[in-house]
């Protein structure tokens, strides 16, 4: 055989025959849970199919034919006004929201560990960040969602604000209190975004959390390939009509979308609506019982805790295994390379396993051995978290900051100046201080309490640190 020099092939070729047991993204695991329409076009006869811009196969940037009706039956499944496909994932989606909704100097409320696509959302609208801290689990090191209380503090003292942007659930399963933050955004007259990235199945299980939209949300952004059938980088935005102009928000997703969608991600998504409304109760609610058997499990191997908290998707397992003497990057090694089981990510304390309705007890089985064969180690400990727990709004918009002149300073000579940079103390992974936001005297000195690693500053061990030059910047906005 003809020996090819494809590079990209080369490395999928290798992780696939690797025999490695996907615990990630995408929901379909690797084919297994595809739908027989997606096995069809992943193939030569898919690829005589896969054709751009043909009168038959619609406009994206204007649907009138088939992509409307597609889009039109997903509407309906998933219980919204309108929905948008998106082929450039729920990036594109999530600054659609913002750049649809937005306008320059518009104050909107996001939390302080919000997805890198909401920075893009803001410096394409102009809006003004106001920071939410997130509430922390101290016993798994975790991050989990916004408080109601915070959102009625951050209302009161920003009555002003446009809008409000949360993640929910969260990476880890955790999700917001939406239909309570629903009535307490709008009686404030602001719009309720929600980046739903890890949440297309909500609305197909009643033991799930509350989804975005049936909860109250104007608008919410959803990756379809992360949890359900269709491919990596297809997505949805779910809009409901009253609050937001549905016009606006549709030219903003088009403005942000190639002109050759490709069909095989279109199509995908139209089959993974299809899969849903065919069986999705029945294999989502599958799927959480296959979850809380494998919770029971693994709670019983020595050494190991799961994650559980009140408004949780039980499909997001997240393994504790400092019992073990082990970080959660060590787990994730051994796990990979000497047991053949790659989690979706690790951190410093935990392992987050997704189950979808593509697994069953075979996979949840070779998971549970896999553990039950973790080494045991000496004791370590895990940092604290050091992390800011003010609301506190930008100086300046991250389209300013974007744009403006920076210079490094002293970290230690920096109160009072404006970051020109964000830094992420680790644990626990939460930025301290993003772009556009003042330094304070607090942030300098949560920087100098810490002892783990920093992540995204110019300088690693932050001796220095880069601000903007307020002096050769054009003209000050006053906030
Ligand atoms: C919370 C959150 N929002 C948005 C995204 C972006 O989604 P996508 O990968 O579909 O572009 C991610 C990706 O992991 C995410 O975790």
């Amino acid at each position: 055989m003809e020996n090819f020099n494809a590079p990209i092939v080369a490395a999928m070729k290798k992780y696939s025959a690797d025999g490695v047991i996907a615990f990630h993204t995408p929901g379909h695991k690797q084919g297994r849970g595809a739908h027989e329409l997606l096995r069809e076009l992943l193939t030569a006869e898919g690829l005589r199919q896969e054709v751009s811009l043909m009168e038959e196969l619609d406009d994206l940037h204007a649907p009138h034919s088939c992509i409307m009706e597609a889009q039109a039956l997903a509407a309906k499944l998933w219980h919204v006004d309108e929905c948008l496909f998106m082929v450039n994932g729920t990036t594109s989606a999530v600054q659609a929201m913002l750049f649809g909704t937005l306008k320059a100097g518009d104050l909107v409320m996001v939390p302080r560990n919000a997805h890198r696509s909401v920075i893009a959302g803001l410096i394409l609208s102009g809006a003004v960040p106001i920071f939410l801290p997130v509430e922390f689990n101290d016993e798994f090191n975790l991050p989990l969602n916004v408080s109601v209380e915070t959102i009625e503090r951050a209302i009161k003292k920003f009555p002003q604000a446009r809008a409000v942007l949360l993640v929910s659930p969260n990476y880890y399963g955790v999700a917001a209190d939406l239909s309570t933050i629903a009535k307490l955004v709008h009686a404030a007259g602001m719009l309720l975004l929600i980046d739903e990235a890890h949440g297309a199945h909500l609305t197909f299980c009643d033991e799930l959390p509350t989804s975005a939209m049936e909860a109250g949300a104007d608008l919410a952004a959803q990756s379809t390939h992360k949890i359900l059938g269709s491919l990596t980088q297809s997505s949805m935005i779910m809009l409901k009509e009253g609050f937001i102009n549905v016009e606006r928000v549709k030219r903003a997703a088009s403005l942000l979308q190639t002109t050759s969608p490709n069909q095989l991600l279109l199509a995908s998504l139209d089959i993974a609506r299809l899969q849903m409304e065919r069986d999705g109760r029945k294999k989502i609610c599958a799927a959480v019982e296959l979850s809380k058997a494998l919770r029971i499990e693994i709670k019983n191997i020595h050494g190991l805790k799961v994650f559980d908290f009140a408004n949780l998707d039980p499909t997001k397992v997240t393994v504790n295994v400092q019992g073990l003497g082990l970080t959660g990057q060590e787990a994730e090694e051994i796990l990979r390379r000497e047991l053949k089981v790659q989690c979706e990510l690790s951190d410093a304390a935990n392992l987050l396993f997704l189950i979808t309705f593509a697994d069953d007890f075979e996979t949840t089985s070779k998971l549970i051995d896999a553990l039950k064969h973790l080494p045991q180690r000496p004791p370590i400990k895990i940092l604290p978290p050091l992390m800011s727990k003010s609301i506190s709004v930008a100086k300046l918009s991250p389209r300013e900051t974007f744009y403006a002149p920076a210079e490094v300073v002293a970290l230690n000579e920096s109160v009072g100046r404006i970051c020109a940079e964000e830094i992420t103390l680790y644990p626990p992974g939460i930025p301290l201080i993003m772009p556009g936001e003042e330094i304070s005297a607090h942030v300098i000195e949560l920087i100098h309490q810490s002892t783990g690693r920093v992540i995204g500053a110019n300088d690693s061990i932050l001796a220095t640190i880069k601000v903007i030059n307020e002096r050769e910047l054009p003209s000050r906005r006053a906030v």
